[in-house]
């Protein structure tokens, strides 16, 4: 795992944007696999205002995202499909097309995730993975335990997942208890892998992935057996 520490978020996030932004350019029909949550929500700012300027081109890219919960309808916006649409897809010249989200309102969620799958393999698989870290090591919604599901599947949220996530919904809005999640094959499938972490609410968990062992106790960790991966930390989320 090679280490990218920067000075703050700021900087994180355009030199995440930038990376991307490179692999578009290299390769405009290139694969990227997205993340939701508050640590990705920077570099999309950074990718709206490059996209603006002119500095970036999503026309030809294609996109699968990481999760979605289960059950949500896309419209609702705590989903990640309206989080997706608000803070990059609408502000980019993505095609719907390209967009690839895994459905929270499905009504066979094996066979949803099977298809998912089998898409991430019909476009030649991901080229730049984007992850964000849980405090509690999770990537998707892969939760620390006793094992890992390989493929994309559906699965039950942590309570420390339930806990920290809820600071999205509001009083009276009820948080779906499950998810629908790449699994940790899928993503270590991805070609490069991008994991960003930023603040002191990640400190002590990057602390645990970059001294310990792989465990599936740390999902994360199991990133350690990936050829190309990268872990953008700012200096608040890297432990001295
Ligand atoms: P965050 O979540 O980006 O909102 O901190 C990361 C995650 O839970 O994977």
């Amino acid at each position: 795992m090679k280490l990218v520490l920067c000075e703050d978020y700021e900087e994180m996030s355009l030199k995440a944007a930038e990376e991307t932004v490179n692999l578009t350019k290299a390769n405009p029909h290139c694969v990227l696999g997205l993340a939701t949550g508050s640590t990705p929500m920077g570099m999309y700012k950074i990718l709206t205002r490059m996209y603006r300027e002119g500095r970036a081109d999503f026309s030809r890219v294609k996109t699968f995202n990481l999760d979605e919960y289960y059950p949500i309808s896309q419209d609702n916006p705590q989903s990640y499909h309206s989080f997706m649409d608000k803070n990059l897809f609408s502000q980019i010249n993505i095609k719907k097309e390209n967009i690839h989200i895994l459905d929270g309102m499905c009504k066979n969620a094996e066979e949803e995730c099977k298809n998912f799958e089998q898409l991430i393999e019909k476009t030649g698989g991901i080229d730049l993975q984007i992850l964000g870290i849980g405090t509690n090591g999770h990537i998707g919604f892969n939760e620390p335990g006793e094992y890992l599901i390989p493929q994309t599947h559906l699965t039950y949220l942590s309570q420390s997942t339930l806990n920290a996530n809820s600071r999205f919904f509001k009083e009276g809005e009820e948080m779906p208890k499950q998810a629908l999640t790449m699994g940790i094959g899928t993503i270590l499938k991805a070609k490069k892998i991008l994991l960003l972490a930023g603040g002191m609410s990640k400190r002590d968990i990057i602390k645990q992935l970059l001294g310990g062992e792989i465990t599936t106790h740390i999902p994360a960790s199991m990133l350690k057996v990936h050829k190309d991966v990268v872990l953008m930390c700012d200096r608040a989320a890297y432990p001295d």
